[in-house]
């Protein structure tokens, strides 16, 4: 009796203890959007965002967000062609279907880091991350994924910084992160 307890016990840790799936994207390949969307920032992945957004981005690249990112017709072609066919609303993949799920029907975020989905997972950071020196921008995801644009993968622990601060992190950890996992859990 006292056996088959533990057992249940044991077992209980084990699905507790499940490792939560990353959220991963494919590491962008073709050489031409690494450098001419990397240029200034990194290659963002195309499945953050749905079509409508891409479209916008992309008929707007002479005033892109203050800077002028404007390209010939031919490589606009097909760098626009390269991100409308990972979109969100196109791709099968885990990740871009995660993205789309947080919007509303139509809706088209002007940029990443105003989707929801990228609201809602930094939510918990105190807003001073983000003018920290080394961050400057909610834009330059890299500052604190580190090498995500190599590896494509924004899980936690590939941080090397803790940016969640101090006290509350450490409190956190004390229940072996139940709060977070739940919270990725229930994405
Ligand atoms: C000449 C420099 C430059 C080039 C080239 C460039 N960008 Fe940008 N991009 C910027 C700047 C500046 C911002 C604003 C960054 C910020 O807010 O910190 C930006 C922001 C963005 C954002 C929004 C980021 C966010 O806040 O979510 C997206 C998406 C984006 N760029 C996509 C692209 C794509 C796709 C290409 C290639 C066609 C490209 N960019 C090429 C300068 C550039
Ligand atoms: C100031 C540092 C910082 C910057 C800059 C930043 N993030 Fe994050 N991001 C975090 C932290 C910390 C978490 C973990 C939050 C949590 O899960 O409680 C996170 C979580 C995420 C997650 C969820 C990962 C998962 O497995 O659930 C995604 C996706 C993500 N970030 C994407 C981005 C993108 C895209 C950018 C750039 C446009 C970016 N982040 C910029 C700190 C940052």
């Amino acid at each position: 009796m006292i056996m088959k307890k533990i057992i249940v016990v044991m077992s209980l840790f084990v699905v507790l203890a499940a490792p939560v799936q990353a959220e991963r994207f494919p590491p962008i390949k073709n050489a031409e959007v690494k450098s001419e969307c990397g240029e200034c920032h990194m290659a963002y992945f195309p499945q953050m965002l749905p079509r409508k957004s891409w479209q916008r981005i992309f008929g707007e690249l002479g005033d892109h967000f203050g800077e002028d990112a404007s390209l010939d017709d031919k490589t606009l072609s097909s760098l626009r062609i390269y991100y409308l066919n990972n979109a969100s609303d196109v791709s099968d993949l885990r990740a871009a279907r995660k993205w789309q799920e947080d919007l509303s029907v139509g809706e088209a975020p002007e940029r990443i880091t105003t989707a929801p989905r990228f609201v809602r997972k930094h939510d918990e950071l105190s807003p001073r991350v983000w003018s920290d020196p080394e961050v400057n921008s909610k834009a330059n995801c890299g500052a604190c994924h580190t090498n995500v644009a190599k590896t494509g993968d924004f899980d936690e622990d590939r941080m090397e910084k803790n940016w969640e601060g101090g006290f509350v992190d450490k409190v956190k950890s004390l229940f072996g992160g139940r709060e977070h996992d739940k919270k990725h859990r229930g994405q």
